[in-house]
C-alpha cells in the first residue's frame, strides 16, 4: 500500500511517500520519497516558534516539498492539465480560509499529471500542535485527497513519534517495525509534551503520567534562553554539557533540584528546575562560558535523572514487553545514554527502542508509518475530510 504523508504541526514542514506491507510479525516500509524543511532559522530571532511565521512558511514549503517527494518517487510528470469545474470549486471551498494557498495548489495540480501519482491514501497530522500550522497541512491534504480521489488517514503527531521510534532502518530507504512489542510503554518528550503512555495493544493509549507544568523541551529552551543561548535550546545545552562530560573542568559547579523525583506518581514537573536556574543566575554578576557549561551540565543531568526515575516507576507498575522514547528531546545524547545503560541493567527483559537521531525531529515519515499501522489495526482508519485539533490527546 502506498501512502503520501504530510506533517505541519510545528516548525518543520514534511512530505513523505512510502510503500508499506506487513507480515504477522513485522511492518515493512520502503521510502519512495521524503522531504523535510526546517524553519528554525526563521524562528530563531523570536526565541521560539512564532505561529504566523510557521503558517506562512508551511504554505510556502508544501508545493516544493511535495514536488521533491514526487520526483524521488518517480511520480512527477510535468504536463499542462485542467481541473473540472466541480473539482476546482470543491478545492476552492477547502481553501476558503487561505485563498492564496488555494491558488498555488491549483496551479501546481494543473501543471502535473495527477494520474502519475499512484498512492492509496493521504496521511495527515491533525493534532496536537499549533492550530494555524496544522490547518495549512490539513487543507492541503483535504485538497489532495479530493483531486487524487483517495481517502485521508488522520494521524496523531505523538503516535508518529512512537512509530518512528520503533522503526529500525536497514538503510535510509527501508525500515522495519517489530509488531511484537505490546504491552508497550512510551516516553514522549518534545517541545510541547512530556508523558508516559502505556499501550496494552496497538493504537490503545493510557496515560500513566505527564508534566504538570512545562514540557521537557520547553524547559531546555527556556533555560538556554536565560543562559543567552539561541533557540532551540536543547541542542545548545546538550553540546555544552557534553563538553563537561568529556572532561572540560567547570570552575564553579551548581546544584539544581530534581522536582517530584521521589513522589508517588509518574508525573513530572520541570518549571521548578527552570525557576531555580533563574534565581541562581541572579546571584551571578556575569554569565561566562564557564557559567553556561556549569548550568547546562547540571540542568541536563537533573532532567535525565527525573525522566529515568519516573520511567523506572512506570516500568515497575506496568511490566511491559518493550519501551520506546519519542519526540525531539529523544535526540539528546545524555538522555539516550542514561536510558541505554541504566534501563538495560535494571530492566534487562524490557526491549529498548530509540529513534534514529536524524528522525527524532518532526518529519512526515513518522506520520506515514503510524498511518499504515492504523490501516492494519483500526476498523475505520479513513476519513473523507479532516479538521485540525491543536489539543488532540493520544489517550482517550
Ligand atoms: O518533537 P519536536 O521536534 O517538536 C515538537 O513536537 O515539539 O521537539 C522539539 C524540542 C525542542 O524543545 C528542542 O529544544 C528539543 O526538542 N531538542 C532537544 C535536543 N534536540 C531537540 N532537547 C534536548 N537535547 C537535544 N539534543
Ligand atoms: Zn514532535
Amino acid at each position: 500500500m502506498k501512502i503520501l504523508a504530510i506533517e505541519t504541526s510545528a516548525d518543520e514542514t514534511g512530505v513523505a511517500i512510502i510503500d508499506a506491507s506487513h507480515s504477522t510479525t513485522k511492518f515493512h516500509f520502503d521510502v519512495l520519497g521524503s522531504a523535510v524543511q526546517s524553519q528554525i532559522d526563521m524562528h530563531r530571532e523570536y526565541g521560539g516558534i512564532f505561529p504566523t511565521v510557521a503558517k506562512r512558511e508551511h504554505a510556502r514549503n508544501l508545493v516544493p516539498l511535495l514536488t521533491k517527494a514526487l520526483e524521488d518517487a518517480q511520480m512527477y510528470n510535468q504536463v499542462a492539465t485542467s481541473l473540472s469545474p466541480e473539482t476546482r470549486e470543491s478545492v476552492a471551498a477547502i481553501f476558503e480560509r487561505n485563498e492564496e494557498l488555494g491558488q498555488n495548489f491549483i496551479s501546481f495540480i494543473e501543471s502535473i499529471d495527477v494520474g502519475a501519482i499512484s498512492v492509496d491514501a493521504i496521511a495527515i497530522t491533525h493534532g496536537p500542535g499549533l492550530p494555524p500550522a496544522l490547518w495549512i497541512g490539513v487543507m492541503f491534504a483535504n485538497a489532495l485527497s479530493r483531486v487524487l480521489d483517495v481517502p485521508l488517514i488522520p494521524v496523531n503527531h505523538m503516535e508518529g513519534h512512537i512509530y518512528i521510534g520503533l522503526a529500525s532502518p536497514s538503510d535510509d530507504k527501508t525500515f522495519e517495525i517489530d509488531r511484537n512489542v505490546f504491552p508497550l510503554l512510551s516516553l514522549l518528550i518534545s517541545g510541547g509534551h512530556t508523558e508516559l503512555v502505556l499501550s496494552r495493544e496497538p493504537l490503545q493509549y493510557e496515560k500513566l503520567g505527564q508534566t504538570l507544568d512545562d514540557a521537557v523541551g520547553e524547559a531546555f529552551d527556556k533555560t538556554a534562553r536565560m543562559l543567552g543561548l539561541p533557540y532551540p535550546g536543547g541542542p545548545e545545552i546538550s553540546k555544552l554539557a557534553e563538553e563537561v562530560r568529556n572532561g572540560t573542568i567547570i570552575a564553579e559547579p551548581v546544584a539544581l533540584p530534581r522536582p517530584m523525583m521521589h513522589d508517588n506518581t509518574c508525573n513530572f514537573s520541570f518549571s521548578g528546575i527552570k525557576t531555580a536556574v533563574m534565581y541562581a543566575l541572579k546571584k551571578i554578576p556575569e554569565i561566562t562560558d564557564d557559567t553556561r557549561r556549569a548550568f547546562a551540565y547540571e540542568f541536563e543531568t537533573a532532567v535525565a535523572e527525573v525522566l529515568y526515575k519516573k520511567t523506572a516507576k512506570a516500568l515497575e507498575e506496568s511490566n511491559p514487553r518493550a519501551f520506546v522514547i519519542g519526540g525531539g528531546v529523544a535526540a539528546n545524547t545524555h538522555i539516550r545514554r542514561v536510558f541505554a545503560e541504566d534501563l538495560q541493567s535494571e530492566f534487562p527483559d524490557v526491549a529498548l527502542y530509540l529513534p534514529e537521531k536524524a528522525l527524532t525531529g518532526d518529519n512526515a515519515l513518522m506520520i506515514a508509518f503510524a498511518a499504515y499501522a492504523r490501516t492494519v489495526h483500526s476498523p475505520n482508519p479513513y476519513s473523507t475530510s479532516v479538521t485540525a485539533n491543536g489539543n488532540l490527546s493520544i489517550a482517550s
